[in-house]
């Protein structure tokens, strides 16, 4: 009888934009500085991707590309493309598509998933399921978000936040002990009002007063966000931590979503683990949204070695919230 399946990550690809929007420029745009952006988020400059007709999928495709080139995988062997964004290029198709169909990847399916900044954690676990069931063996999920065409440059609370990238990893059958052990999952609603884009979407399509009024861009109230975003994002690592027997001295990293570097610190230091072993990259690339968490392990891919214990963990609009508990799957280059 063959052992339990489990999805293990077998590589990982990554792009961020040329052009890096700092702190000193936003100071030229809103009242800002950068004392207070970085000692309030931990933020100094964000990457923007520029140019016409330039969407998600832009970077999306050059993370995929490097995920293949490193992997070395041919894109008529990908089954699956799940792009977890917020941002797709249009409301449909979905940029899943998009990258399939920029690839090549003539036999496989692909669909878009929409959770904010937990939309990474989401959409690794919806993979495994898939590959854990036997149906599928070399499955994609891509998290991309060009934020900046959602940010309203007027508004200094969420302008000095969000940046653009995308990281991507490829998820395989593995009957090791290996790849993807646990995930916790969870979403409320009533998170809504504190954290949306007000118009565009189906309730309240584009009109000219909706654009006037600036209704297109991210509405957020940063202080209520950030007490949830704590106390759910810290709440939800130790519980998986709990519930899989795992001490602090048993987790070598923390891939923690990049939204803040106070909320980082606190998750990190409910679970009793340093800085040492917490991925951080906010202060480069800012809130990617669906980008941090597979920007993290792109940044941190050759201090990794097979059989690290990670925990993912995330917070984001909706609200939306998880973590994981996975095994590394090989020794970083
Ligand atoms: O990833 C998705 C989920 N999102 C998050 O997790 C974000 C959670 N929230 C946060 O990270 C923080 O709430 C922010 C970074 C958004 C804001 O930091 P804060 O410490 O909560 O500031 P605040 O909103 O309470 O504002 C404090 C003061 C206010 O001035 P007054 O009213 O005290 O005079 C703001 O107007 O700071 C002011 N302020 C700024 N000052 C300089 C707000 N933004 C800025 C700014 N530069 N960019």
């Amino acid at each position: 009888m063959s052992n339990k399946l489990r999805a293990v990550i077998t590589g990982v690809g990554g792009y961020v934009p040329d052009y890096v929007l700092t702190n000193k420029e936003l100071e030229t745009i809103v009242d800002t500085n950068d004392e207070w952006i970085t000692s309030r988020t931990g933020i100094k400059e964000r990457r923007i991707l520029k140019g016409k007709d330039q969407g998600t999928s832009v970077l999306a495709n050059h993370a995929v590309d490097q995920l293949l080139e490193k992997t070395g995988v041919n894109p008529e062997e990908i089954d699956l493309i799940i792009c977890a964004t917020t941002t797709p290029d249009m409301i449909f198709p979905a940029t899943a598509n998009l990258v399939g169909e920029h690839i090549g990847a003539k036999n496989a399916f692909g669909y878009d998933l929409q959770a904010a900044c937990s939309g990474f954690l989401y959409a690794l676990t919806t993979a495994s399921q898939f590959i854990c069931s036997g149906t599928y063996k070399k499955v994609i999920v891509v998290g991309a978000d060009k934020m900046s065409s959602i940010i309203d440059y007027q508004d200094r609370t969420t302008c000095i936040i969000f940046g653009d990238g995308a990281a991507a990893v490829m998820l395989e059958p593995t009957e090791e002990p290996l790849g993807l052990v646990d995930s916790i999952l969870r979403s409320d609603g009533s998170g809504a009002p504190f954290l949306h884009l007000k118009a565009g979407g189906s309730r309240r399509p584009a009109t000219i007063e909706s654009v006037t009024a600036r209704e297109h861009f991210v509405y957020q109230e940063g202080a209520t966000v950030f007490k949830y975003a704590v106390k759910h994002m810290s709440d939800v690592a130790a519980q998986i931590m709990q519930r899989n027997d795992l001490t602090a001295n048993d987790i070598q990293w923390l891939v923690p979503h990049q939204a803040n570097k106070r909320i980082i610190d606190a998750t990190a230091s409910r679970m009793g683990i340093g800085e040492d072993r917490t991925m951080f990259n906010i202060h480069r690339y800012g809130n990617t949204t669906s980008a941090t968490i597979p920007l993290c392990l792109w940044d941190y891919e050759s201090q990794l070695k097979k059989g690290d214990n990670l925990i993912l963990a995330a917070f984001g609009g909706g609200f939306t919230w998880g973590a994981s508990y996975l095994k590394w799957g090989y020794d970083g280059q």
